[in-house]
């Protein structure tokens, strides 16, 4: 239930009767009816017709697409030509340019326009001032990287096929097939992504809406009640003017939609596309029973109350995709930003039909479209996952290094009522020693719903409120949305208007809608002068009562518009440039993260620090600007459940900085599921407590006894465990490999872990868990992908054997394990936030594996200002192997290195904790630290659990090179 205030009468009397609704409705669940079926989309009606015309034509169907060999030429890297449509009988044709571009990087870019339309050669209906153009602007927001194209691959022809040889030593090729159209891209000989295979390849190309003459009315007659429309032949029903929910989409530009088949022979797997709530692996979207009825839709939006287990959109999209076999993975990148829908199924082939099985491999086919904007596709041919992610990145930016405080925990709700009520709650977290780093305020602080203003009787005294926090190094978010208030008087609506800076409707005038402040404008993102502006709003002085230790939070960016077609904006909007918002939609809300994250890098001239921003709604590229989270969720186990796997989604689609609203946001939920949830969320890589207006107050020290001291230590595990995890978002920043990480990504070997999105690792420190998303779980089944010894985390239990273990789970314990041959680096005094515990010296756990030897990273720095770019950080390996432990330096240096070195100079290794110690240690009493004895303490085995042994005071400090000798 949505809390308005400030609202016409008409809109009250509205929210009155939801409400009464709410009372009476038992169980939430989504408005199906807010939201579009396939069949209820133009589009997507038409291309999965298409898909059936085609699928039972089989052989028979011809597809119209052909590339023309006299059009095509071959210049650095890039194979050019023009696709001819055939689009009737008679032969006609229209001409596709096609451009396929081979990249250094070792991807491969498909990109297919219309020239009519490039050319402007065509008429908009309505007196539409949009945009003649398909869409060709998503690049600019998504691409900014790793575009040279290859200098070294070599094309053939004949007459009936391009030959493409490229990437790493030439290993990958491109079979441009001319007639029909169709591109298969090989590795070491072997297909692995097929485009075009089963002819679905659809561009609708521009055509004239021809109205039949109005037939002559007779005196005394009623005029016809529809206008009839001249045959054609083709059935034009989902080509015009749509309506949906009283809304009425003018579709200037008319059918421009753009599909095309892409198919993985022999791999079963396919993850990614976010965001959805469903398992890892991508479920199929069509035929047999159990599947899902609809294809995957990608199209930002406020979907309240979410249901679990659907291709059904959600608020943000990343329409990569990749796709899994034992040892190889393959990728493929759609750059479009129109709403877009992705069928996938799964064809078994057997081999030989007597070997019953054996050898029997699997395809799965998936089936692109999207309602307007170029056919624009990346290929990425791996062979490992991590490849795949990288070569990803590298096009569209790597997870930004965050700020340490923004990976600790985050206390929000809507809302902390008044400021006294934030430095309550603060004062309260330190008297009951829960540590928290950022309180956060929702949209109730502001006065009456107009950003960049305090509530001035609940805020009287936002300075004061931000001073105490800082005290512990403690942090403010505040929410600011992309929807401004339409009032008079109010400074920012004003300079919104004058500026001409919002989003325009069809005719071009300011656009107005429903969001939370009653009637609103847009800002416009996308226009460089909107951002300009957007900026100087977040200067201290501008916003006055804000300073450096508070941070922002972007919501209802989809955007969300609750009077709106789908609860958004309408698709004929016009945004800087005349380009529809039908074009534009999932940028959307990236260009306004990506407003606010300039902001953030501007506030005060010589105050550089990394902005943190969150946002609700994404596109590719924009794990860039911040941290992102699943929005509406629900204090259920199925809620909790479904956490996990769409983080993970998340993180192999190169947004890793991913998290849940820890508790769940709508109702209140139970002692043991809140207790378990924040168990969940202390492995989240963004960690925050969020609940809804209307639930009760449960800060962590409010649930009582045996909770909140269960809840402590969850939180006190991922503060000891910061510098692990720390490490791990560099990682990501770096080649985009993920923060938590399913099993098919460590284990690309190994099948019978391609399934699983409830265990994971995190980061490379072998820590590897399984936090209970069920109710009165005792304990869980963790599945062990070798045979190397793994140790309960917390009382060191061995578990061996590749399969299944079962791990006792009682409420006050998390399942979670270290495989041997890891280093864990952590923190291990409790104190009162991360900025505390900065000078604090580093416990290291070696986990020995088989082999009597283990490794481990360790990535520090500053931890908020970008002095690590000029080398102003800390990057060690440790080794243990033959009763050696060595720490080696594996930073590249730079200019500020010595600098920070000597600010760290006291900071130290306080104590050793060897997991898994050799029985001969029994007898040893101290280490070799350089010219110093440490003493070390030996545990014998008992029952299950290890042997270990831990070294006091090495007195050796983080930034040098050491070697302790046993
Ligand atoms: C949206 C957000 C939610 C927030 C609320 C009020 O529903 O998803 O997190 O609390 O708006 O701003």
């Amino acid at each position: 239930m949505r809390s308005f205030t400030t609202l016409s009468s008409k809109w009250t009397a509205l929210l009155i009767i939801a409400a009464l609704c709410y009372l009476f409705t038992p169980a939430v669940s989504v408005k199906h009816e807010n939201f579009k079926t396939c069949d209820q989309s133009g589009f997507c009606k038409r291309n999965r017709q298409y898909a059936d015309k085609a699928t039972a034509l089989g052989s028979q169907w011809e597809a119209p697409y052909r590339i023309t060999p006299e059009s095509l030429s071959w210049k650095n890297g890039q194979l050019q030509g023009t696709i001819l449509k055939t689009i009737n009988k008679q032969g006609e044709t229209v001409r596709l340019p096609i451009t396929i571009s081979f990249l250094e990087s070792g991807s491969a870019r498909v990109t297919i326009d219309e020239e009519k339309r490039q050319k402007g050669e065509i008429e908009l209906r309505h007196d539409s001032k949009a945009r003649k153009e398909r869409y060709n602007e998503a690049q600019s927001w998504a691409i900014v990287g790793g575009l040279d194209v290859s200098k070294s691959a070599t094309e053939e022809r004949d007459a009936s096929r391009s030959i493409v040889k490229y990437g790493p030593e030439g290993k990958f090729q491109a079979v441009v097939t001319f007639a029909p159209f169709g591109i298969d891209f090989k590795r070491d000989d072997i297909t692995q992504i097929k485009f075009n295979d089963r002819g679905l390849a659809n561009l609708d190309h521009w055509r004239p809406k021809v109205d039949k003459p109005e037939p002559e009315k007779k005196e005394g007659e009623d005029a016809p009640a529809e206008t009839p429309v001249a045959e054609t032949g083709e059935d034009e029903s989902t080509w015009w003017d749509e309506t949906f929910g009283g809304n009425t989409d003018s579709k200037a530009k008319g059918p421009e939609s753009v599909a095309i088949d892409i198919t993985f022979p022999g791999y079963e797997h396919v993850f990614g596309i976010p965001e959805h709530a469903g398992s890892l692996p991508l479920k199929e979207t069509r035929q047999s029973s159990g599947n899902h009825q609809d294809p995957y839709r990608l199209y930002n939006a406020d979907v309240f109350e979410y249901i679990m287990d659907s291709p059904m959109t959600l608020y943000g999209s990343i329409p990569f995709m990749q796709a899994h076999k034992k040892d190889s993975t393959v990728g493929v990148f759609w750059l479009n930003a129109a709403e877009m829908w992705i069928d996938v199924i799964k064809e078994k082939e057997a081999h030989n039909p007597l070997s019953l099985g054996i050898g029997s491999k699997t395809d799965t086919k998936t089936h692109w479209f999207s309602e307007s904007g170029l056919i624009d596709v990346f290929v990425f041919l791996g062979p490992t996952a991590k490849e795949v992610t990288k070569a990803y990145g590298e096009l569209t930016g790597y997870t930004q290094l965050p700020q340490e405080f923004s990976i600790a925990y985050h206390q929000c709700r809507w809302n902390y009522n008044t400021d006294e009520d934030v430095k309550d709650v603060d004062r309260k977290m330190s008297k009951h020693q829960i540590p928290y780093d950022v309180i956060w305020l929702d949209i109730e602080y502001t006065d009456d719903k107009q950003y960049f203003t305090w509530d001035p009787l609940q805020f009287p005294n936002p300075t004061g409120m931000l001073e105490q926090l800082d005290q512990s190094e403690r942090k403010l978010v505040a929410i600011i949305d992309p929807h401004i208030k339409n009032k008079d008087g109010y400074h920012i609506v004003e300079e919104l208007k004058k500026k001409d800076l919002a989003v325009h409707n069809k005719d071009g005038n300011i656009y107005e809608g429903w969001c939370w402040p009653g009637s609103s404008h847009w800002v416009d993102c996308f226009n460089p002068a909107a951002i300009k502006w957007w900026i100087s709003l977040f200067k201290y002085d501008a916003f006055k009562g804000s300073a450096s230790n508070l941070f922002i939070w972007n919501d209802m960016n989809e955007p969300s518009v609750f009077n709106g077609p789908e609860t958004t904006m309408p698709k004929d909007n016009l945004h800087h440039g005349n380009w529809e918002h039908r074009d534009v939609h999932n940028i959307n809300g990236m260009t306004f993260h990506n407003a606010t994250y300039q902001a953030m890098l501007e506030r005060k001239k010589g105050e550089i620090r990394r902005p943190f921003v969150l946002t609700r709604s994404f596109y590719a590229g924009s794990q860039r600007l911040g941290a992102m989270w699943t929005g509406d969720n629900q204090a259920s186990w199925d809620h909790l459940a479904a956490g996990f796997p769409m983080i993970l989604n998340n993180g192999i689609a190169g947004f890793p900085f991913a998290g849940a609203d820890v508790g769940g946001f709508f109702g209140n939920p139970e002692k043991d599921l809140l207790t378990r949830w924040y168990q969940a969320g202390a492995f989240y890589p963004f960690f925050r407590g969020h609940a809804h207006i209307d639930t009760r107050r449960r800060e962590p020290y409010l649930i009582g006894e045996p909770y909140t001291p269960i809840i402590t230590q969850a939180l006190r595990l991922r503060y000891a465990l910061l510098p692990a995890w720390y490490t791990a978002f560099h990682e990501a920043s770096v080649d985009g490999t993920p923060i938590i990480r399913p099993h098919y990504f460590v284990y690309p070997g190994d099948e019978a872990g391609f399934d699983l999105d409830d265990q994971f690792f995190v980061g490379s420190t072998g820590l590897l868990a399984k936090p209970v998303v069920t109710e009165k779980a005792e304990s869980v089944d963790i599945y062990l992908p070798d045979d190397e010894i793994y140790y309960d985390y917390f009382d060191y239990e061995k578990y061996t054997g590749q399969g299944k273990v079962t791990v006792p789970a009682p409420l006050e314990k998390i399942p979670l394990l270290m495989q041997g041959g890891h280093i864990i680096p952590r923190k291990d005094r409790p104190r009162r936030s991360s900025g505390l515990m900065k000078w604090d010296p580093y416990t290291l756990v070696i986990v020995l594996g088989k082999s009597g030897s283990a490794t481990g990273e360790l990535y520090v720095d500053d931890g908020e200002t970008f002095d690590y770019q000029q080398g102003a950080y800390i990057h060690r390996t440790f080794e243990f192997s033959n009763g050696v432990l060595e720490s080696k330096d594996i930073g590249t240096k730079g200019k500020l290195t010595d600098k920070y070195l000597k600010t760290m100079k006291s900071v130290g290794v306080e104590k050793l904790i060897i997991i898994g110690a050799p029985k001969e240690w029994a007898e040893k009493t101290s280490v070799k630290a350089g010219r110093e004895e440490a003493r070390l303490e030996y545990y014998a085995e008992e029952g299950k659990k290890a042997a270990w042994a831990v070294v006091k005071a090495p007195k050796v400090a983080i930034g040098e090179n050491w070697k302790i000798e046993f």
